[in-house]
């Protein structure tokens, strides 16, 4: 579990990057999503211990990110936003640099990342030069450090953002053969939905929402979304597209008025919030 306690970012004299947040993350996989600039990588960078809150803290599995750091380290792994693979070395090489630089021998080392790129179907390109990889198959061989490390807890920032949507279905099939509790961010309402049960949106600082996607689905108890074009009655208006959220009994009244009608989905719980993402 980790539990975040009062995370305060601040950057230069006027930038909160964090606003003081609070959470308790239970569920085994919990996806952080928001818009560009959110807060998405400062609060990822926090909890793997990259970076130093401005105040507050957090424990993962009951060690104080400040005051363990080391014991925290020893827990996780963190695959950064945008990370890159030297080009003229093969993922072999690269994984087993990463598990030695986290305590394994070579021998394990080795070991361990021929199991993952075996499991991940990325064993026959393992001595390939990485620069001839595609970019799905190198964000594969990240995926796969983190199941090589078989660390128990695993933050993956932005794993497939710009992915085709076939590449994207072939890390979130990576991803789904990790056992151990991840925290991923992502701009894709999909994503959240495709990984995880437990999702926590961020804007500007703050969480707007945080629940089990059940629960924040529930929230709309049966009602459905009805939209038009310069529609008059709305409960949102984005882009001159009103939006409004209406009981069953309402759905003939509203196809009468011009609107179109659809079922409620993750989109719905980030616009009800007033947060827009790209899908
Ligand atoms: N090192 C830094 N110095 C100053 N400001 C920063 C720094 N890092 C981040 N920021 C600012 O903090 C805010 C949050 O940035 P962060 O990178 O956490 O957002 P994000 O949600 O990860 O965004 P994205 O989806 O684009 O990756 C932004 O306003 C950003 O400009
Ligand atoms: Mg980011």
């Amino acid at each position: 579990m980790i539990e975040i306690k009062g995370i305060t970012k601040r950057y230069g004299k006027h930038l909160y990057a964090l606003k003081g947040i609070n959470a308790s993350l239970k569920e085994r996989v919990t996806t952080v999503i928001g818009r560009n600039g959110a807060g998405k990588t400062t609060l990822v960078r926090i909890l793997s211990t990259q970076l130093l809150p401005t105040s507050g803290t957090a424990t993962i599995e009951g060690y104080d990110i400040i005051k363990d750091t080391k014991k925290v380290r020893n827990l996780i792994s963190s695959i950064p936003q945008e990370s890159q693979l030297i080009g003229i070395l093969s993922p072999l090489e690269q994984m087993q640099l990463y598990l030695m630089a986290k305590g394994f021998s070579a021998q394990q080392a080795k070991a361990e990342s021929k199991e993952a790129l075996d499991q991940l179907e990325l064993y026959d390109f393992r001595n390939a030069p990485s620069d001839t990889l595609s970019g799905g198959m190198k964000r594969k061989v990240f995926v796969a450090m983190a199941l090589a490390a078989k660390s128990p807890v695993i933050f993956l920032d932005e794993p497939t953002t710009g992915l085709d949507p076939l590449s994207r279905i072939e890390v979130w099939s990576a991803i789904k053969r990790l056992t151990s509790k991840i925290i991923l961010t992502t701009h894709y309402m999909e994503e959240a939905q495709e990984l995880s049960n437990e999702v926590v949106v961020i804007d500007q600082g703050n969480i707007m929402t945080h629940g089990t996607i059940q629960h924040l689905l529930s929230t709309f108890n049966g009602k459905m979304r009805a939209e038009k074009l310069d529609g008059e009655e709305y409960d949102i208006k984005i882009a001159n597209v009103a939006i409004k959220y209406i009981e069953k009994d309402k759905v003939d009244e509203f196809i009468s008025k011009g609107y179109d009608i659809k079922r409620i989905n993750l989109d719905d719980i980030f616009l009800s919030k007033g947060v827009m993402l790209e899908s």
